[in-house]
């Protein structure tokens, strides 16, 4: 995808610590496109001297099985709420590039409603995906997948292998007609750790399989068949990125796991490649280059893609984000991880977010309860981050505390400071809808990879 035109600089908006005023909203002019078509000279000179184009690189074995068209292997990431919406999926398969619905966060009966979009809107063979992340209606949304036939997965913010992703994975295996065990129900997973790769690496763990094999989910042939095939198809190494992240470096990282896929395709003698790819700070044509020098079999975009027409975010982040300059970013606490310590790489140009988050997980971790925290502090917590008194943010935390699954922090000593997340809720219901007075507020997960100066 390539942003047409950028908007000029605001600099009203100087300092993520002064109250910005509402900027004027210009609509963005930007249009979901293959990256490389907008700026075919810029990887052309060098490339085209060692007989390389944009649609040579990549593995050809990807671009076959995901079906691409003009073989480009290039992949638009998931993004929560809808942000990666129907419209864009929509866009990017009649371009004939995979891209992933992103469902974490919708109730199952919105994923089902953009599934159903999506399925009617593109012909049989263009390429579409939706996620399944960690944590957000797996079981449903797995069944949904099932139901529908959605063959292509991207998996997470798994921490380990869950029966909802083997169920996915073993309900698509058949028996090709060169007697190989073929999965129809490909995975993507994203991570940025080695001991994550390794569970997507390896055949469907013994016991989980066992398990779905009681309750029927899966069938006798299915639980056999299992063992030849990997969990996931494609590894994703998610080096530092826009929204979640483990501040990971490319060229460390990746290389590490390449040699973990190497390994698992030795021990477990598959027959088809598992490819790794890589995403994280991807949003101009050099960095895309850098990927494929780095010997990725594909990229995935996500940031980038956020300041698209199609992208399900307001006008006004889609205008923010255009300003954005490659400094314009910094770490904040995660919303939904708060009490483990998650980062998230999000705006900070012209937003009180990251200054605020930081410093409410601060003192989450220095004080035990709302009552120790010195009068001053509370004062200025309760008139510029809230403005509303800390008894009515922790009974607005505490509603959402309750709506989350039992065994949550709200029964730990962390009950007390579930702030963050309550007040990132309240006022972003959706994660889409932002006005002007509440987005100097708002956790805009975004990474550097600059629309600015493409
Ligand atoms: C606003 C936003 C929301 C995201 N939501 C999700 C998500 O729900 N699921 C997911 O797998 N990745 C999500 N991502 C990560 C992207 O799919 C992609 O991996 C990442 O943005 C790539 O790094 P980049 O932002 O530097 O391009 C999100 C990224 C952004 C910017």
């Amino acid at each position: 995808m390539i942003i047409k035109a950028a908007l000029p600089h605001d600099t009203s908006l100087s300092s993520d610590l002064k109250e910005v005023a509402p900027a004027a909203v210009s609509p963005a002019k930007v249009r979901a496109e293959p990256l490389i078509a907008a700026s075919p000279g810029t990887l052309e000179p060098p490339a085209r001297q060692a007989g390389i184009s944009a649609t040579s690189l990549g593995s050809r074995h990807f671009k076959a099985d995901y079906q691409v068209q003009y073989a480009y292997a290039y992949v638009a990431g998931a993004m929560v709420h809808g942000i990666a919406s129907a419209v864009m999926v929509i866009r990017m398969g009649r371009a004939g590039m995979l891209s992933f619905f992103g469902s974490g966060g919708l109730a199952p009966s919105a994923v089902e409603q953009a599934i159903v979009q999506i399925q009617q809107a593109l012909q049989p063979g263009q390429p579409y995906g939706a996620n399944l992340l960690n944590g957000s209606h797996e079981e449903a949304n797995v069944a949904l997948f099932l139901k529908h036939g959605v063959r292509n997965t991207g998996a997470s913010a798994y921490l380990q292998m869950t029966s909802g992703l083997v169920r996915y994975r073993l309900c698509g295996l058949k028996r090709a007609g060169d007697g190989s065990v073929l999965a129809r129900n490909r995975i993507m997973a994203k991570l940025s750790r080695p001991e994550i790769a390794a569970a997507f690496l390896h055949p469907a763990p013994e016991r989980i399989v066992r398990r779905l094999r009681e309750q029927g989910l899966v069938s006798a042939q299915q639980a056999e068949w299992s063992t030849q095939v990997p969990m996931a198809d494609d590894i994703c190494v998610e080096a530092d990125s826009g929204g979640h992240t483990d501040r990971g470096v490319a060229a460390t990282l990746l290389p590490a796991i390449q040699r973990q896929r190497d390994a698992a395709m030795a021990a477990h003698a598959y027959r088809k490649p598992i490819r790794v790819g890589c995403a994280g700070g991807i949003g101009i044509p050099e960095a895309v280059a850098a990927a494929f020098v780095l010997g990725v079999d594909f990229i995935l975009t996500g940031s980038i893609n956020q300041c698209t027409v199609e992208a399900g975010s307001s006008e006004l982040v889609k205008d923010r984000l255009q300003e954005l300059q490659v400094q314009d970013t910094d770490y904040a606490p995660a919303g939904d991880m708060f009490e483990i310590g998650a980062r998230v790489q999000v705006l900070k140009r012209g937003l009180f977010f990251p200054v605020r988050a930081n410093k409410l997980y601060e003192l989450y971790r220095s004080v035990d309860s709302i009552e120790q925290i010195d009068p001053g502090t509370a004062r200025m917590i309760q008139e510029k981050y809230f403005q509303r008194s800390l008894a009515e943010v922790y009974g607005t935390a505490d509603a959402v505390s309750a709506t989350l699954p039992p065994g949550s922090d709200r029964r730990t000593r962390s009950a007390q400071w579930p702030w963050h997340r309550a007040d990132r809720r309240t006022r972003c219901p959706g994660g889409i809808p932002r006005t002007h007075p509440a987005i100097v507020s708002e956790s805009l997960h975004q990474s550097p990879s600059a629309p600015r100066f493409l």
